[in-house]
């Protein structure tokens, strides 16, 4: 039989779930893409329908499949990457979700997160990398079990399971009831703040202090292996070889393998990750320290990284929530209309603020406005919101790490939109560069699988590096300080809009 020519990637993102195909030389030949539903029931929450987003992933993998006219044995495998964070229960016994899937960007439990800093915030940093947070999985599992009935002796019985949603698609694509395998990796346990980081194992301690039982938990595996084969038509019997958490999986793709490396990927959010080689460095900036990934049998690597909630995810407010524009791609020309901010500063705190500030209290605002404002200016304050929180990231990425960065290397939907790259570029004082493969998160993932059955062999994937733009600063320093300026006394306003949780 002929070898396998291709590898899957199956990408579940906050907003959609795509399946790429890659020949060996890592070019796409073929990508199905669909969105899901943003659940939002409360201010503050956000909730995702586990079943939806399984229904999704089969449908792109099918379509292609098609679209590529391959049969399964054309891959060799199929790694999945995955949204981080999101909790999600499913039955055993048949697959049923059997809750909303709590999503990454819900702060629910914001009160809890204020206590435990109180009483644990220490014991959390050092065992886990990460400051108590409604962010992590932990306490949206905590919230799951007191309020879903039932759900905590179904989980103390095994018959309930939690996973990231890396484990709900491995265990769906695996068999489900019939076998599928309950497993999950280094890089996306390290976000549940279950895991303690440096011996990558569930920490006995913090399931207890949790209240989770162990029963529910998946498996920790390596982000590089055979973890099962697919049951799924389209690619039945194809091994399932990657596992890795989108920003750790970008991380690979933009070939990020050793220390001092970074990378910064524009999607629903924006996530700055500094790869540390084997050292999980500990951060004083308000950064968290997490797992980068661990290549089967090779030893664990780390990475420093700051997250900012919310960035593409303000156009889709300004295109759903506002109706301003009416797709993502538009934001671009609208903020054309407009020579400058006109003095206009969005935050976009929709709930709270992730590093390196850390307020659940925060809340979105717009400040500035006076009658010269148009909705050229919101567009342009909603993309420019995006830089102002990379540029807090890099300067507290530079403050851990001890050394410059010297230029920025951007991927995600988002580093489509050139006026945003040109302004980050201002804002940062030093060039940004951008591959002409936007879609590295899936390649990390591709890569993950390829290593695993030894398609791909390299350190890295083929290609990476190929630029396709950069942008150099054309701001001058006195410019720069004027807008940084204007963006602090926004954010300052936003802090602690509502009470500080308790
Ligand atoms: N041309 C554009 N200008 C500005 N924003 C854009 C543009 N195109 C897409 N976006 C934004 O980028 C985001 C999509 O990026 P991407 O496709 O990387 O995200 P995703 O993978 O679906 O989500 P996730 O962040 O969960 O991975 C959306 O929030 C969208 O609003
Ligand atoms: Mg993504």
């Amino acid at each position: 039989m002929a070898e396998p020519r291709f590898v899957g990637a199956l990408d579940q993102g906050t907003t959609s779930t795509r399946f790429l195909i890659f020949d060996r030389a890592a070019r796409v030949v073929a990508l199905s893409r669909r969105e899901h539903a943003q659940i939002c029931p409360r201010p503050g929450w956000v909730e995702h329908d586990a079943a939806e987003i399984r229904r999704n992933a089969e449908r792109v993998v099918a379509q292609a499949m098609a679209q590529a006219r391959l049969r399964p044995a054309d891959l060799a495998a199929v790694g999945v990457t995955n949204q981080r964070e999101t909790a999600v229960v499913w039955s055993r016994r048949d697959g049923r979700a059997l809750a909303p899937a709590v999503v990454w960007q819900d702060g629910r439990t914001a009160g809890e997160a204020a206590q435990l800093e109180r009483r644990e915030g220490a014991r959390l940093r050092r065992l886990t990398g990460l400051p108590p947070s409604s962010y992590f999985s932990a306490l949206k599992l905590k919230w799951l079990l007191r309020h879903i009935p039932g759900l905590r002796a179904r989980a103390a019985r095994g018959e309930a399971l939690f996973g990231t949603v890396d484990s709900f698609l491995l265990w769906s694509l695996t068999g489900g009831p019939r076998g599928g395998v309950h497993a999950t990796d280094v890089t996306n346990a390290s976000r549940t703040q279950m895991m303690d980081l440096r011996a990558a194992r569930w920490d006995d301690g913090l399931l207890e202090l949790f209240g989770v039982p162990r029963a529910m938990l998946p498996e920790i595996r390596s982000s590089s292996e055979i973890y099962g084969r697919a049951v799924l038509a389209s690619i039945r019997g194809v091994p399932v070889a990657g596992l890795v958490g989108d920003q750790q999986a970008a991380l690979l793709g933009q070939g990020c393998r050793r220390i001092g490396q970074a990378k910064c990927t524009y999607g629903t959010g924006a996530f700055l990750l500094m790869h540390t080689g084997a050292r999980a460095v500990a951060s004083r900036a308000g950064l968290l320290t997490t797992a980068a990934a661990r290549l089967g049998g090779e030893r664990a690597q780390y990475a420093l990284e700051g997250s900012a909630a919310e960035a593409g995810s303000v156009v889709q407010w300004l295109r759903d929530g506002l109706g301003l524009i009416d797709s993502s791609a538009e934001v671009e020309a609208l903020a054309r209309t407009v020579p400058d901010n006109g003095g206009v500063y969005l935050v976009p705190a929709f709930s709270g603020l992730l590093a390196p500030r850390w307020n659940a209290g925060a809340r979105g605002l717009i400040g500035g406005l006076t009658r010269h404002a148009r909705a050229g200016h919101l567009a342009r304050a909603a993309l420019e919101s995006a830089a102002y929180q990379v540029r807090e990231l890099v300067a507290a990425m530079e403050r851990d790490a001890g050394r410059r960065l010297d230029s920025l290397r951007v991927d995600g939907g988002m580093s489509a939109d050139e006026l945003l790259m040109q302004f980050q570029a201002d804002l940062l004082g030093r060039p940004v560069s951008r591959p002409r493969m936007l879609e590295t998160t899936a390649l990390g993932a591709a890569f993950a699988a390829a290593r695993a059955v030894g398609f791909w062999t390299e350190e890295a994937p083929p290609r990476p590096r190929r630029l396709d733009r950069a942008w150099r600063p054309r701001l001058d320093a006195r410019g720069r300080a004027r807008l940084i300026s204007g963006w602090e006394r926004a954010v300052d306003r936003s802090l602690d809009w509502n009470d500080a949780p308790r």
